[in-house]
């Protein structure tokens, strides 16, 4: 949030309403130490008019320095935490595509689709865009050993821009429960790889219990930088709109870091004048895995974490997501819904999404099972202007996809996924008369 008159330049905030406390930037804390609610940055209100602002970040796509190449820090007017650029690592994170499809539009039931691609960052996943924010405060901060808990992103994320900073990088992984091209990302990038006998949900406490006692410096999504840097994601996304705002924004919910920096990211757009209205937040768990979802649907006044959470798409294979509460004001504010959707919903709307050509991987394709969902409910107009974040590459997790066109991919419990729009590979003799007779077929 902006406008706070009696205020330093950035501080951290208690995201709490009943508290409110306010922190120096540089305390090195996660939760308010009064009230233990999660905190966020705010800032003083930019100095620039909305056009100055938007010809500053268009020129700078013009502009060679490694700062304006980044899609993330050719926005920093919009989070100004940092008082020395010198800490940042960029690795020219952000700068991610628009894409859209007819046939994706056809299948979620609408007349138009695009998909904001964040597996196009350098580590394949839109955690670039919070980790060069989280590291470059670890940098200003002096620390010297940066961790996470992880479902295989951040985790990816955070060993490259770790060791490209050269602080050392830990990380944290519910064994077994990841896709092997990120745990094989986070080794490459030279970060220490742990595997915990547990889930996500017990990788993180195990890792914040010992964060305190080593002095580790943790770049969880709780970590309120790295939801400045998700900021971006949907600055970007504005811009390339030329600051026209959708009618609903899609996007996978696993720890809910990203809704609550959509959400943030949404508010402070308004506010500033970037933007005339919000667009609404739509967010999709997976069926296994949906606390957010059935506290949303129950209007509870408690939240009850899922135990046991299960799905195939193991990047939000999260049981007990720390921002609930800020992403719940999230989907509030901009009168949005949450949704969830099957394990087949989530196969079959990702081969759709790479049958057009653009592919993600398991979480991402939520978004599109997600919008045929809601089309056929009758919550999203078929004539909307809906822009869905694809959050990862689709080459994160190979061995999903092999399973699903060969037929062999089985859903937690051990169903069998139909391969409905299956495309096998064919094994086919070396010889030229007999492939061609197959091909004329
Ligand atoms: N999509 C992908 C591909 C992810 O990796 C994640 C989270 C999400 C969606 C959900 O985002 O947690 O902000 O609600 N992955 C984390 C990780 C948990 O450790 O990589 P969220």
């Amino acid at each position: 949030m902006f406008y706070l008159k009696d205020m330093s330049f950035a501080e951290l905030k208690c995201f709490e309403h009943s508290c409110g406390a306010r922190y120096p930037i540089t305390d090195v804390i996660y939760n308010c130490p009064k009230c233990g609610g999660l905190l966020e940055a705010v800032y003083e209100r930019p100095s620039q008019s909305p056009a100055e602002l938007r010809k500053l970040f268009r020129e700078r796509r013009m502009n060679n320095a490694p700062l304006d190449q980044s899609g993330v820090w050719r926005y920093r007017e919009l989070f100004p935490f940092l008082d020395d650029y010198s800490h940042v690592v960029t690795l020219r994170e952000g700068d991610t595509p628009l894409l859209s499809s007819s046939r994706a539009a056809e299948y979620g039931g609408l007349k138009n689709v695009a998909f904001k691609h964040q597996g196009f960052n350098p580590t394949g996943s839109f955690k670039d865009n919070g980790m060069t924010a989280g590291v470059a405060q670890a940098r200003r901060l002096n620390m010297k050993r940066v961790a996470c808990a992880s479902t295989g992103n951040t985790s990816a994320s955070m060993a490259a821009y770790a060791s490209a900073a050269g602080l050392e990088g830990l990380i944290f992984l519910p064994h077994g429960n990841i896709s092997f091209g990120k745990l094989a990302q986070g080794i490459e990038y030279g970060a220490k790889t742990l595997q915990v006998e547990g889930n996500f949900d017990e990788a993180l406490a195990l890792l914040r219990a010992l964060a305190d006692r080593l002095g580790i410096y943790v770049l969880n999504s709780i970590n309120p930088f790295r939801i400045e840097g998700q900021k971006t994601i949907l600055f970007e996304m504005l811009d390339q709109r030329d600051w026209r705002a959708p009618d609903w924004v899609v996007l996978p919910g696993g720890n809910l870091g990203n809704t609550s920096a959509f959400g943030k990211a949404l508010r402070e757009a308004k506010a500033v004048g970037l933007i005339d209205r919000l667009p609404r937040l739509a967010v999709i768990q997976a069926e296994g895995a949906a606390p957010f979802h059935d506290f949303w649907i129950h209007g509870a006044k408690e939240f009850h974490a899922v135990k046991k959470p299960e799905t195939l798409a193991t990047a939000i294979k999260i049981g007990d997501p720390v921002s609930w509460p800020k992403a719940l004001h999230e989907v509030c504010t901009t009168n949005g819904v949450v949704e969830k959707v099957s394990e087949q919903e989530i196969a079959d709307a990702k081969a759709i999404i790479g049958k057009s050509g653009i592919g993600c991987e398991p979480a991402s394709a939520a978004t599109l099972a997600g919008i045929r969902k809601l089309t056929a409910g009758g919550v999203m107009d078929k004539d909307a202007d809906v822009v869905a974040v694809l959050t990862g590459n689709v080459m994160k997790d190979p061995d999903y996809i092999a399973r699903y066109h060969m037929g062999e991919l089985e859903a937690p419990g051990g169903r069998k996924i139909q391969s409905t729009f299956g495309n096998k590979a064919i094994v086919v003799p070396n010889d030229v008369d007999r492939v061609e007779e197959l091909l004329r077929k």
